[in-house]
Order: C-alpha cells, then structure tokens, then sequence
C-alpha cells in the first residue's frame, strides 16, 4: 500500500519541488536564474505555499484534461507574472515563479502559454528567461494585462477549447470587470485574494467615506457589509456564483503566524456531469497548507537546505 504522506513530510515534499536547489529542474533553474541575477520578485515565507497550490492544482487539471480527446486547444494564461523567479525576503532561499511552474511542467501540453507582466525590467527578463526553455508556445505579454485580456478571450473562448487562469495580484488590481469576463469563459480559475490587505482597506474605507478601489474590485458595494476577513471572502465567492451559477468553488486560506496575516486562494471550476470527484484531489492540498503557515515553510526549508537536522526539531 503507498503510504500517505502528510504534515511536515507533505510540505517539505512540496517544498522541494519548488526551491532551486531541490527541484528536479535545477540544472535548467542555475541556467536561467543567471539571467540578469538581480532580477526577481521579492516575497515572504508565505508566498511558497501560494505556488505549491498553483504546482498542484494545474497538475491535477492538466493531467485530466490530457486525457480529454474532446478540447482541440489548450490556453494557459498568467495575467500577473512576475520575473519567473522570487526570492524571499532576508534569505538567500530562491523559489520557480508561476511561469516557470507552468512551463517546466507542462508547456508541452498547452498551445499557447500566455504571460502579461507591467514591470518592464521584470517583463523583459521573464521574456529572456522563458527563451532559454526553445520553446515556440510561450509569449511575455509586456504591459498592463488590461491590454491583453480581450485578445486572450477571444482566443479562450472558442469551442473545444480548455483554459486556466492564474490570476495573482498583489493586492486589488484586478477589478470585477475582468473578472466577470473570465468568468463568463468555461476556464478553470486560481485567484489570490488579499484578504487581510482588503479588510484593512475596508476599515480604512468605512472611516473616510471612500473605496472606490474596492467597489471596482467587488463590481458592487457588497463589500460594506463585511465586518471580517473571512465575511468579505465569502461575498467575494457569492459574486462569483452569481455569474458562474453552481460553480465549484474551493477557498484556501494561507496564514501567516508570524504577522498576523492572511490571504485566500479561491480555486474555481465548472460543474461537470461526473460530479467533479477529481475534487478530492485539490481539497487534500487545502487540508495541507491550511495546517501550515509562513513558520512552517521557514522549518520545511531549513530541512530540505539542510539547515537544520529533522531531529532537532524535536
Ligand atoms: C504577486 S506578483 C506575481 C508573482 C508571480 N505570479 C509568481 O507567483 O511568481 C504580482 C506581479 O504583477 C505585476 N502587475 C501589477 N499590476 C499589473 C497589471 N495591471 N498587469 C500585469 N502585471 C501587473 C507586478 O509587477 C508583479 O510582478
């Protein structure tokens, strides 16, 4: 019988993946981190278990849809970048960004791979980085993603075609426009909600009479109902299901311990007529990072670089 592998042995698993040193691409990593060294997104220990969602989410959704003679084209869309590779703040520990996930694993499946990024110096070194992989599929869109999203959804919204979306901001700049617009495709979606960011603009909001920002990103001042973070999650998700009625939608809170902190990564899917049981799949990684935390993270790579012995843990 395989043995389930959970807790600390699950994230340090995931973990390894990820973390230049350890993953099975480091050799192709050491090359393109080489490019323009300096050039990276800076984050903290949180952020790893954001992209251990995206590594096993789009795992799970590509290997199904591999399977699926019926979709003639596959999309995979990025609409908020970054360099390709970040770094954690005040460590030396690098991590594969979100293109780089997508690309290393599964460009060969996809026809196109679709990344907008605004920074220019972080655009131009993702587009150099992506180069080095000769790959004909993958294209850096340069610019705001607001100039590209009616191209990629003409694109996505032809028949048989299947698409994913991993929309990551880092904090408001993806308004309920755009995200009514994607909705309205068949796409599977990851988007990360800056909970705690969002709570504290509400409160800020509230006190001054303001938040336009918010009621863009809302599409509505549902908003001004919510006394929490987790209220304001929740209205977020009953948006979504106004437009995508009886979407699967599964919300995964990230904490960090350390700063009192935390942010929601909301997976949201399609109904199907099988009754969507590969499910079970993206709710056994819920269980696992919501057990964990930025501390967490700190003690799986301290493991895994070798930092700190398992025992001493202890
Ligand atoms: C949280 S970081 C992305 C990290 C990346 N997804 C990863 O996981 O490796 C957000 C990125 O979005 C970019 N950005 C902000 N507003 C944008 C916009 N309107 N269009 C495209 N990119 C934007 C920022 O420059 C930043 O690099």
């Amino acid at each position: 019988m395989v043995k389930k592998i959970t807790g600390m042995e699950w994230l340090k698993k995931q973990i390894k993946k990820l973390e230049i040193t350890n993953s099975e691409f480091k050799e192709k990593t050491q090359q393109i981190i080489k490019i323009d060294p300096n050039v990276y997104n800076e984050f903290q220990a949180w952020t790893p278990l954001k992209l251990i969602l995206l590594n096993y989410v789009l795992d799970v959704c590509t290997t199904i849809i591999k399977t699926k003679s019926f979709f003639k084209k596959l999309y995979y869309i990025d609409l908020f970048a970054g360099s390709g590779i970040n770094k954690i703040k005040e460590t030396t520990d690098f991590f594969i960004g979100s293109p780089l996930i997508a690309a290393f694993n599964h460009a060969d499946y996809y026809n196109e791979m679709l990344f907008c990024e605004k920074n220019d110096l972080f655009s131009e070194t993702l587009d150099l980085r992506l180069q080095t992989l000769n790959k004909k599929n993958l294209f850096v869109k340069k610019g705001i993603y607001e100039n590209y999203l009616n191209e990629i959804l003409e694109k996505v919204k032809s028949a048989k075609t299947y698409s994913f979306f991993f929309i990551d901001p880092n904090c408001m700049e993806f308004t309920w426009d755009n995200m009514k617009k994607v909705l309205s495709t068949k796409s599977d979606i990851i988007f990360n909600f800056m909970s705690s960011e969002i709570n504290r603009a509400v409160g800020y909001a509230k006190k001054r009479k303001g938040g336009n920002s918010l009621t863009k990103l809302f599409g509505d001042t549902s908003w001004k109902k919510a006394s929490n973070h987790e209220d304001l999650v929740e209205i977020y998700k009953n948006n979504i299901l106004k437009e995508r009625m009886d979407a699967p939608i599964r919300i995964i809170k990230v904490r960090s311990k350390k700063f009192h902190f935390c942010y929601h990564l909301l997976f949201i899917t399609n109904k199907t007529k099988g009754g969507n049981s590969w499910l079970r799949a993206i709710e056994k990684a819920k269980k696992e990072i919501e057990k964990n935390s930025d501390k967490a993270v700190e003690i799986a790579l301290d493991i895994v670089k070798k930092r700190q012995s398992e025992l001493s843990q202890f």
